[in-house]
């Protein structure tokens, strides 16, 4: 790995813990105004002091976020299609050229494997880290999950392993029973997803076991801007990626956060 690659890598994945809390905000490419991210500004503004590393679109990243930020920009990369058709059939919406103009420390494509549409989701996942590779920029493989797939440690098991196996840097996936087992299998680091907004007690226990067996740290959207305390949720969730928290002391940071006034963007 040369040096531009592990010094953009570095700044993903805290070297001083191993671990990260990325913030996911970029729904909006297939869901539109989803709820939280209406205005992404307003959501992204009192999280960003607490993010290791801020994942959204092209778009989004351009109108809503200030340039002069410090955090580390993971670009998703894929897209063109929406809720309403096939998810699965997406293509690269960024070229390296422009991600690069943005001065990202990484990019993201999804995946999507068992669905009709695989081969070319794998293909364009490899010609994303071919182009990377010459550029020095670290890939995440999301392994996107179809509504007809399982998610068990069989079936993210493989989606992970595909992925490092076709030069991913590192893979997002979602928890499951057995979790240890995809981080085993899985030659690069694993983040989560946190998936649909869940109960604020239930994303933090999430969020803990995912550590606890082998994730490097959290891929967190929904529930850290749908949270009723946002702020308060990414700063419990830091401390169990950073910190290893146990989730029954999550919870208590998080009730005891929960009750001081969030943070005001204006
Ligand atoms: C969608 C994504 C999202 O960033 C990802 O799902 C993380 O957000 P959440 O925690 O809300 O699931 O990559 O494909």
């Amino acid at each position: 790995m040369g040096w531009g690659m592990k010094n953009r890598l570095s700044r993903i994945i805290k070297p001083d813990t191993g671990r990260t809390v990325m913030l996911a905000v970029d729904h909006g490419y297939f869901l539109g105004p989803t709820t939280g991210l209406q205005e992404p500004g307003k959501t992204i503004a009192p999280l960003l002091p607490y993010a290791d590393t801020l994942m959204l679109t092209r778009g989004v990243l351009r109108a809503c976020v200030p340039p002069t930020i410090d955090t580390p920009v993971v670009l998703r990369v894929s897209g063109g299609t929406s809720i309403l058709g096939n998810l699965a059939d997406e293509g690269t919406t960024v070229s390296m050229r422009d991600a690069l103009r943005m001065n990202v420390a990484g990019v993201a494509l999804s995946i999507f494997v068992g669905s009709e549409l695989e081969r070319k989701t794998l293909l364009a996942l490899a010609d994303l880290v071919n182009e990377a590779e010459e550029f020095g920029v670290p890939v995440l493989a999301v392994t996107a999950v179809g509504k007809e797939m399982v998610r068990d440690a069989r079936y993210l098991g493989l989606a992970c392993r595909i992925a490092a196996e076709l030069g991913a840097h590192y893979v997002k996936t979602y928890y499951c029973e057995d979790f240890e087992k995809v981080v085993r299998n899985c030659p690069v680091p694993v983040v989560i997803a946190g998936g649909k907004k869940l109960p604020e007690h239930e994303a933090l226990h999430l969020a803990a076991n995912a550590v606890k067996n082998g994730a490097v740290g959290v891929d967190m959207g929904r529930n850290i801007f749908q949270s009723d305390h946002p702020v308060a949720m990414i700063r419990t969730v830091r401390e169990i990626v950073h910190k290893d928290l146990p989730a029954k002391k999550a919870i208590e940071m998080y009730e005891t956060l929960a009750k001081e006034k969030e943070t005001v963007f204006a």
